[in-house]
């Protein structure tokens, strides 16, 4: 019982971002380089809930802001295929298939730089 209990803990830690702190994700391409939005060990443990607020504050109450995911894209997207996804080097793409992560942000949004903003006009119509 004792090993079973001890066992779940683990995989509780596993599941938290507490334990992904020390995970280190082999070959990821970042793209195109500059400085993230904010101190990228920060980033690595907020982004989601970060994009999360943010995207709830802009479609809301119309306010733009340090998050947003176009921004991210226009950053993050790889030299390479210019893009966020594509390969599990990809920025976005690379890490949440290592940590399991399932998002559908990229339905609607571009992964691409620069075409966010046409994309959304084109779904908001
Ligand atoms: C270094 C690894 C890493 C990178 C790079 C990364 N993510 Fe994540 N992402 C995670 C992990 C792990 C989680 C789940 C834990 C959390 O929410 O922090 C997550 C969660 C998220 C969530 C929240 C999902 C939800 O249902 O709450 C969003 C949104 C997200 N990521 C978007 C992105 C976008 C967009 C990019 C690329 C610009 C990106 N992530 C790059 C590791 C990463
Ligand atoms: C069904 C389509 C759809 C999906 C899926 C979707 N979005 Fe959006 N998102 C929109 C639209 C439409 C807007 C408003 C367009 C605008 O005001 O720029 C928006 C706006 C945003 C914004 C504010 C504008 C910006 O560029 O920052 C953020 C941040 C955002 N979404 C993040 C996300 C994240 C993170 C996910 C995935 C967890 C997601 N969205 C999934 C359609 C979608
Ligand atoms: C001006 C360019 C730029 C923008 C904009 C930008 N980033 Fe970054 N980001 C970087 C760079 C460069 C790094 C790598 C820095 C390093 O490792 O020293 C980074 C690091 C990160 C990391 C940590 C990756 C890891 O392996 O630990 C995450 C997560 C992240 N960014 C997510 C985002 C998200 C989400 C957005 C949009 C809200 C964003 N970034 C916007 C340039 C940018």
């Amino acid at each position: 019982m004792k090993r079973i209990q001890s066992a779940l803990f683990a995989l509780a830690l596993l599941a938290s971002g507490a334990a992904f702190a020390d995970v280190t994700v082999p070959h990821l391409d970042v793209g195109k380089g500059g400085h993230c939005v904010n101190d990228p060990k920060f980033m690595k443990l907020n982004h989601g809930d970060l994009l999360m607020h943010q995207r709830t504050i802009t479609v809301h109450q119309g306010v733009r802001g340090r998050y947003s995911l176009e921004k991210c894209v226009n950053c993050h997207a790889s030299r390479v295929n210019n893009s966020v996804l594509g390969t599990d080097r990809n920025f976005c793409q690379g890490c949440h298939a290592y940590a399991a992560v399932k998002i559908d942000c990229f339905e609607c949004h571009s992964s691409r730089p620069e075409t966010v903003s046409e994309t959304l006009t084109e779904i908001a119509k």
